[in-house]
C-alpha cells in the first residue's frame, strides 16, 4: 500500500498554510505547462503535506486561466495520494450562510473554456465520475471539523461556472431551482483531472455569500468574498491541520476506486 501524502489546494483567501514543519518550496516542472505556483512541502504531525495556492500567491490567476492540468500533474509528481481542495463559493440555501463549510459530494460542470482532460486523440480514456469525492477522505474532513467545533454540512452539490463574472439573477434562480447548494468557479475541471490522475479528491466549499438570489442580502461582490475568506483563513488552517494530524500513514483504498480510476478506462489499444 502507498504511503499517504496529503495535498491541499488553497482557494481565494488561502494562499498559505501556517503550521507546516520542515517547510520547503519545490518548483516542480510539468509537461502540461506552468502550475499556479511552487509547491510547499513539509509535515503536519507525522503526515507529509504538499500545499499549492490555486490562484498563486497574490491571486494572479483567474479561474478560467488557471492551468488545472499542470497543478494536478505537479501534485501527482509530488506524490500526493489524497487531495483536499478549498474553494470559496456562493450559497443557494438560507441555512448555508457565509462562514459555513460545505463538504460537497457532487459537482455540475458548466465551464467551457478550460482543458478538462489529460487524455485526447492518441490515447482515449473515460474515467468514472459518478462519485467524484472520496468518501473516506470526506469523512475524515467531517470528523476533523466536528473535533474542531467548525460548523459544516456533509454533502451538497457544487455548480462550477466559467466566470470570471458572477452569475446573473436568472442564472442564480435557475441553479437554486435545480437544487444545487453552492456555486463556485474552480472545482472543475480540478476534480475530473484528480480522478484521471488517480488522486482521491474532496472539496471544502467555504461559503462567502448568497450569490444574488436572496432578497434580504446584497448581491455578491469581491469585497464580500474577500472579507469572509480572510476571516475564515484561520479556520481553514485549523481544519486542515486536524485532518493532517489524524491522517493514516498509508493511503486508504478508496471505496469508489478514485485511486484506481484508470483500470479499464483506456480505450486505445496499447499498440495503436
Ligand atoms: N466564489 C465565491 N462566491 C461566488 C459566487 N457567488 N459565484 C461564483 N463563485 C463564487
Amino acid at each position: 500500500m502507498a504511503r499517504a501524502v496529503l495535498g491541499i489546494i488553497g482557494g481565494s483567501g488561502v494562499y498559505d498554510l501556517p503550521g507546516i514543519a520542515d517547510l520547503r518550496e519545490e518548483a516542480i516542472a510539468s509537461p502540461w505547462g506552468e502550475p499556479s505556483d511552487v509547491v510547499r512541502r513539509g509535515r503536519i504531525g507525522a503526515t507529509e503535506v504538499v500545499f499549492l495556492p490555486r490562484h498563486g500567491r497574490g491571486h494572479r490567476h483567474s479561474p478560467s486561466d488557471i492551468n488545472y492540468r499542470a497543478n494536478i500533474d505537479v501534485l501527482k509528481r509530488a506524490g500526493v495520494t489524497d487531495l483536499v481542495s478549498v474553494s470559496a463559493c456562493g450559497s443557494f440555501r438560507e441555512e448555508l450562510f457565509p462562514g459555513s463549510f460545505v463538504l460537497v459530494d457532487q459537482f455540475v460542470d458548466r465551464t467551457f473554456r478550460r482543458h478538462g482532460s489529460f487524455f485526447g486523440s492518441g490515447c482515449v480514456a473515460h474515467v468514472p465520475m459518478a462519485h467524484p469525492v472520496g468518501p473516506l477522505l470526506q469523512r475524515r474532513i467531517a470528523a476533523a471539523a466536528a473535533q474542531e467545533g467548525i460548523p459544516h454540512r456533509l454533502g451538497g452539490t457544487y455548480v462550477c461556472i466559467e466566470g470570471p463574472q458572477f452569475s446573473t439573477y436568472a442564472e442564480s434562480l435557475t441553479y437554486k431551482g435545480l437544487g444545487y447548494d453552492v456555486v463556485g468557479m474552480t472545482a472543475m475541471p480540478e476534480a475530473k483531472l484528480a480522478r484521471e490522475a488517480e488522486i482521491t479528491y474532496a472539496t471544502v466549499a467555504m461559503v462567502t455569500d448568497f450569490d444574488c438570489w436572496h432578497p434580504e442580502h446584497d448581491d455578491v461582490d469581491v469585497a464580500a468574498v474577500v472579507a469572509v475568506a480572510r476571516r475564515n483563513a484561520e479556520t481553514v488552517a485549523r481544519l486542515i491541520a486536524r485532518v493532517a494530524r489524524d491522517f493514516p500513514a498509508e493511503h486508504e483504498p478508496c471505496p469508489v476506486r478514485s485511486d484506481r480510476a484508470l483500470d479499464g478506462a483506456i480505450m486505445t489499444a496499447p499498440s495503436a
